[in-house]
């Protein structure tokens, strides 16, 4: 195989099935990188029959083999990095040669996390549904230029002026707007300065790493978090998260250039879900909803919600596609409609208002036109070559590829590795 630096992407609302694909994928490459996001994703993997839910670890980090990478786009809470190493038990040997963290990421700090609750349960702003990690604060601290990052940790000199400038800033929020006690600079310092000591020798310049990695002829899997339609730029804006998990983020966040993308994998569920508030034209309210939601284990791997269930939106991925320079599809949970009489694909809108400007997603006053599909009566799970499926399987799977443009070149029909098929 002639590999080349790939990025894995959700394309939908996050929870396509990343994390199998790019665990599956990764010991074929050098490393893989995260490069937005934080620990508000959950990427559930099957490995050795064990069930692994990552957040912030990327999917690699079982490959003895192959580096992890954290870049400086992601942003990092300590508490949540730590914990989740100890979670993985045996997969953490090595871990210090293993992932490599750059120290340009902004951190989470316990006041996000306050704001991010307080404004969700505040009668007065928008519920967006947000994880509560205090991921959006997060990001607006860093573009606001007040971030703590993990260099920062690393020496107290260099901590104590910039956290004490930034406490001021939240403590008069907390104080004066949330009615709340104000937050202890000293407990702050010495937890952050703790952790500095910690993650000192997992530091690496991430960006002259993926450099060396190509250059020494091993190539980076780029793994995304969330999905495109959770962009901050591309997605369903307000109801988003608060960093660019379309192919554009990649190269700010990982620290390469555009052109060290050499290939741009989306991953795209056999049908769509969404946890949070925000539109969702789909989305089926009756019990053909309620089976998928069941059958696919449709329950939020990060804060155990369930999530709504969809029929597949061709207009919203042929969109996305084609914007985003996405080269192939990798279709997962196809054997979740296993025994529908009937699947539905969303072809078109019906925009009477004519208020969908496509750049603008807005969804709220569209509805779906469907091309119904015959289902199949026999499973697909664990099946693993492509001769094998049901024919009305495969009738679904190149409609997909014909409304949306891009050709299927993974579908994955279970959790574990074995239930794939690589056309
Ligand atoms: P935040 O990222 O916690 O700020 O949440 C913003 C929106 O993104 C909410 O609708 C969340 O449910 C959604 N979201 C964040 N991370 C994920 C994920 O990994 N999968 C699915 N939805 C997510």
């Amino acid at each position: 195989m002639n590999l080349q630096n790939t990025a894995i992407l959700g394309l939908q609302w996050g929870d396509e099935g990343k994390g199998k694909i790019v665990n599956y994928m990764a010991g074929d490459f050098g490393a893989a990188c995260r490069y937005q996001g934080g620990h508000n994703a959950g990427h559930t993997l099957i490995v050795k029959d064990r069930k692994i839910i990552l957040h912030l670890l990327p999917s690699s980090i079982c490959h003895q083999n192959s580096l992890s990478l954290i870049g400086k786009g992601v942003v990092i809470s300590y508490e949540a990095l730590f914990s989740e190493i100890e979670e993985i038990g045996e997969h953490t040997s090595g871990i210090v040669e293993r992932l490599k963290i750059s120290p340009a990421c902004s951190l989470i700090q316990p006041y996000h996390q306050l704001i991010d609750l307080k404004k969700e349960k505040s009668n007065s702003q928008k519920t967006i549904g947000t994880t509560l990690r205090g991921i959006g604060p997060a990001y607006e601290d860093k573009v606001g230029r007040r971030a703590i990052r993990v260099v920062d940790t690393l020496s107290e000199g260099q901590l104590k002026p910039v956290l004490e400038e930034t406490l001021d800033y939240y403590n008069f929020i907390i104080e004066k707007y949330f009615n709340e006690k104000p937050l202890s600079l000293i407990e702050l310092m010495d937890q952050n300065l703790s952790f500095g000591e910690k993650i000192k020798p997992m530091l690496a310049d991430v960006s002259l790493l993926i450099k060396k990695l190509n250059a020494e002829g091993k190539k980076v899997l780029f793994e995304g978090a969330q999905g495109a339609l959770l962009d901050i730029d591309q997605g369903t804006y307000p109801f988003v998260t608060s960093s660019n998990c379309s192919p554009t983020g990649i190269a700010a966040g990982a620290g390469c250039g555009p052109l060290d993308v050499e290939n741009i994998l989306g991953v795209v569920k056999a049908y769509v879900t969404r946890v949070g508030e925000g539109p969702m034209p789909t989305e089926i309210f009756d019990d053909i909803g309620e089976h998928i939601a069941l059958t696919g284990g449709e329950v939020g791997a990060t804060t155990g919600r369930p999530r709504r269930c969809g029929w597949f939106d061709a207009v919203l991925m042929k969109r996305i596609i084609e914007t985003n320079s996405i080269q192939g599809l990798c279709l997962t949970k196809i054997d979740v409609l296993d025994g529908l009489d009937e699947i539905k694909v969303c072809k078109e809108y019906d925009d009477s208002s004519g208020l969908f400007l496509g750049e603008c997603m807005n969804l709220e006053n569209v509805s779906p036109v469907y091309e119904t599909l015959p289902g199949w009566d026999r499973p697909t799970k664990s099946i693993n070559s492509f001769s094998e499926l049901p024919s009305e399987a495969k009738t679904f799977i190149s409609y997909i590829e014909e409304v949306c443009g891009a050709p299927i070149k993974i579908v994955s029909t279970g959790p574990d590795d074995l239930s794939t098929i690589v056309r």
